[in-house]
């Protein structure tokens, strides 16, 4: 590299800005960004076309950007832009961080004025566990609320680089724990509600999820201004971190897939355009290398690169011969900011050696003027705006901790439980010890924790609920690399009536920039939670704790282990979650949003993107779609205290392709001669929605206790093609149901998205001919016929 050294250790600092306690971070913090002043109020030039607030956000953004030199152009290409005091511009910090709370990660929030804390919601893997899009729409907007009240106070900006809309690819991986889990469909869904509760779109209006989705295709409010703005973050296929010589930085994920449901993306505001323009960069010449975390996709139409990718284009991957020409083809291929100083440093003399138009430039800024002036950054907020108030006050309020207790309840997952060992009575028992070096801990927050408003461990939730509770850490922390403090926990484990053992994964083990290289418990884990169990009088309560599976097998089979519970990083709120659950006054119904594999996985090579399985090379495919070799437990798991029942009210039977949507032409697999007309391409079919039906099931609670069930719908094609799914979800519905009652669940089904899959050269088809519908004892056949 040729760089300067004190521009080297910038673009380090950068790349560690991501890890959550990194202390680089706070040697480069900067005071908060938000302005004090707008420059369309007085005293500022608000005479200017640009202040005009009858014109559109368009006009008024090229307003503004006709009035710019070039020099304060190449100045805003930065998460950190420059002022432009002549036209009452403030600075702006582009970055500030929001993935399950307003955390510091960032520059642009800061825990440091009048607000020292914001409500920790559980990290995004137990979020989505719950299935429950009002959860995730209801935390999204708390966030929102807090984070408005942080810009008001001058701590955080408007511009947030959450949701994080990878798929959790592989088990190892130290940031799945952000995601929602290993589901295409599940992650566009979160995204969705994510995204628009949090921007504020949409705040006062029904609920109703029928007409939703249909204001959701009209997206109406395209030009509405925006309470805060998300970002979806990264581009597919970053799903490593470290793993042997890889890194996220010299990655090359040739092999990657495109995962995302970009049809349901572009339902908030990213067109395929968008998302394709920025692939563009990567696919333009055949030799190009795919590097993953190049650019973060950014709803609102403006594109930011990840910190600092610009810069890696040239100095990792070589992908250009001069960082002129780096900054040129990422400006093109539409990054509209660098996070970092790349483009500030090289764009002026790529315009020099013209590489660079300064048209090229205006096209970013309007991208990014335009996100700045629906934010209210230039006019301040109206009179009427009913965020203006928010404050101190409005943070880490109760509303919010019920929140985040309700969307924790919701997740945790019961994977296990023998002969009805939970709910444990609390009148009843005696006594309880808490084992694990987990326990006590105050850091379950996972990734982005930001500083929670009143962070408790397990053991004090627990503790908050009954008197007797014995506590003994068993291993020093999660680590555990030693059996030194196990005779103390064995001691306190022979005390009590019951044994709840948390033990598990905390941020030690997988975080930002580290992956794990086993899937088996940390250190002597395993070693003590068996010791403990042998002693222990009735049957122990296993806690695990982490975003990633953990190979538990030898806890599955074991008779002495009598329960499992799951339960991610909980976040501030988590140990009155569990006690709740553990105690019986909240049903557990969260399901696994990914797959558990099994100790063995860890021999397939990370940095293999390939999701479908390769049996020529022992390749066992990734995600309950594809995969097909042993598990500890399947994606969907997840138990109940009572059990129900399922019963298929409405589905048709058969499906018929009207002429008028027929393609011109139906094709046959090479493997199927002879049986004619078994797929269509649907990108060859003009419309898909007249094909669209119903599915209505009804759940039955089977026991004398009231429940939520997360109902989730599969489809498999009856015919193999060569890269078809196992199954794949086509929708979920979580329903309260009533003891002995029921409940019911309607999906509408379109053919065209929810019964197709892309074939092995990634076209989408939609076999002719049989469709299974599955959902738990459902099996029902859908026949497309032509
Ligand atoms: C603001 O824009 C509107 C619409 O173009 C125009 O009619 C009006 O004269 C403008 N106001 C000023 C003060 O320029
Ligand atoms: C941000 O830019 C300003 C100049 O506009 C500069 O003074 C400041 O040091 C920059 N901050 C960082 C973190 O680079
Ligand atoms: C915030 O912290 C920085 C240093 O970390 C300090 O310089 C600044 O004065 C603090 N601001 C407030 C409002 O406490
Ligand atoms: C990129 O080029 C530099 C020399 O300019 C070289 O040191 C480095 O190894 C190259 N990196 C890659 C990934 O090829
Ligand atoms: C739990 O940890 C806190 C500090 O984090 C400590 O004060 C307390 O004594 C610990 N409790 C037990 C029972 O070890
Ligand atoms: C175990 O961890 C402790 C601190 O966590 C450390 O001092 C000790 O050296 C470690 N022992 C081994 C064998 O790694
Ligand atoms: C879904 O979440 C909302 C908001 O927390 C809650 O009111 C509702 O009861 C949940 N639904 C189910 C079925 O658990």
């Amino acid at each position: 590299m040729s760089a300067q050294p004190r521009f080297l250790i910038f673009i380090l600092i950068l790349h560690f800005l991501h890890l959550i306690t990194c202390f680089h971070c706070h040697a480069i913090k900067i005071k908060s960004t938000a302005p004090l002043h707008y420059p369309c109020r007085p005293p500022h030039h608000n005479s200017h076309p640009f202040c005009n607030t009858s014109l559109p956000f368009k006009a008024r953004a090229q307003s503004l950007i006709s009035l710019l030199t070039l020099d304060e152009k190449i100045q805003q290409l930065s998460n950190n832009a420059s002022a432009v005091p002549r036209l009452g511009i403030p600075h702006y910090e582009w970055w500030s961080e929001s993935l399950h709370g307003v955390a510091d990660d960032g520059p642009g929030v800061s825990f440091n004025g009048s607000i020292k804390s914001a409500t920790s919601f559980p990290q995004i893997i137990l979020a989505a566990a719950a299935f429950n899009r009002s959860s995730w729409a209801a935390v999204a907007a708390a966030i929102a609320v807090e984070a408005k009240a942080m810009n008001n106070a001058g701590q955080a900006g408007l511009t947030f680089w959450a949701p994080n809309i990878n798929i959790f690819r592989d088990p190892r991986w130290g940031r799945g724990q952000e995601t929602p889990g290993e589901d295409p469909m599940v992650a566009s869904a979160y995204a969705i509600q994510y995204v628009r509760a949090f921007e504020g779109r949409n705040r006062n209006k029904n609920k109703n999820k029928f007409d939703q989705k249909r204001r959701v295709l009209r997206n109406d409010d395209d030009d509405d201004k925006l309470m805060l703005s998300a970002c979806c973050k990264h581009f597919t296929a970053y799903d490593l971190e470290k793993w042997g010589q890889f890194t996220r930085y010299n990655f090359n994920a040739v092999h990657a897939l495109i995962t995302i449901s970009y049809k349901k993306l572009e339902l908030i505001g990213i067109s395929e355009g968008d998302i394709f323009k920025s692939v563009f960069l990567m696919k333009k010449n055949s030799n190009a290398k795919t590097y993953a975390h190049v650019l973060n996709i950014i709803t609102n139409r403006y594109i930011t690169s990840d910190c600092d990718a610009v810069a890696t284009i040239y100095e990792y991957h070589n992908y250009t011969k001069t960082p002129e020409d780096a900054v040129a083809a990422a400006l093109k291929a539409g990054t509209d900011i660098n996070c970092g100083t790349y483009m500030l440093r090289h764009m002026k003399s790529a315009i020099e050696q013209e590489k660079v138009l300064e048209e090229d430039i205006d096209k970013a800024l309007l991208n990014l003027f335009v996100v700045q002036i629906r934010l209210g950054l230039f006019d301040g907020d109206s009179a009427r705006n009913q965020f203006r108030e928010l404050g101190a006050q409005d943070v880490c309020t109760s509303d919010h901790r019920k929140l985040a207790l309700e969307a924790a309840k919701q997740g945790i997952v019961l994977l296990k439980n023998e002969q009805k060992l939970l709910p444990l009575d609390k009148r009843d028992i005696s006594s309880l010890a808490v084992i694990g070096p987990l326990a006590n801990s105050t850091n379950l927050g996972g990734g982005y924790t930001g500083v929670p408003c009143n962070p408790k461990s397990i053991l004090k939730g627990l503790q908050d609920y009954i008197n007797n509770i014995y506590h003994a850490a068993g291993c020093q922390d999660a680590p555990c690399n030693s059996s030194t403090y196990f005779a103390e926990a064995i001691a306190v484990a022979k005390e009590a009536e019951y044994v709840v053992v948390v033990a598990g994964l905390d941020l030690s083990q997988e975080t930002e920039d580290f992956d794990r290289y086993s899937l088996l418990l940390p250190g002597y884990q395993m070693e003590l939670v068996t010791a403990v169990a042998e002693v222990s009088d009735k049957p122990l309560i296993l806690v695990l704790t982490g975003g990633g599976p953990i190979d538990v097998s030898f806890a599955v089979g074991d008779p002495s282990i009598g329960s499992i519970v799951w339960i991610g990083y909980p976040g501030e709120t988590g140990g009155r979650a569990l006690a709740e659950i553990i105690f019986g006054d909240y049903n557990p119904g969260g399901r696994l949003p990914m797959t558990w594999y099994p100790e063995s996985f860890t021999t397939v090579p990370m940095s293999d993107m390939n999701m479908r399985p390769d049996p020529s090379r022992n390749y066992p495919g990734r995600t309950y779609r594809f995969y097909t070799g042993d598990r500890i437990y399947g994606f969907g798991h997840g138990l109940s205290y009572t059990t129900f029942t399922y019963t298929l009210l409405s589905a048709p039977n058969t499906l018929k392709i009207p002429e008028s949507i027929k393609p011109r032409q139906l094709r046959n697999t090479l493997y199927n001669i002879g049986n004619r007309h078994n797929y269509i391409y649907i990108d060859e079919i003009p419309y898909c929605s007249s094909l669209t039906f119903e599915v209505q099931i009804s759940v039955t609670n089977n026991g004398d206790i009231d429940g939520s069930e997360v109902v989730l719908l599969f489809s498999k094609a009856s015919k193999k093609f060569k890269g078809s799914p196992e199954k794949q979800l086509i929708g979920f519905e979580r329903v309260n149901v009533l003891s002995y009652g029921s409940g019911e669940s309607r999906f509408l089904v379109d053919p065209c998205e929810h019964l197709s899959f892309a074939d092995e050269h990634g076209n989408r088809i939609l076999p002719i001919g049989d469709h299974i519908l599955i959902s738990e004892n459902i099996e029902h056949v859908v026949s497309i016929e032509t």
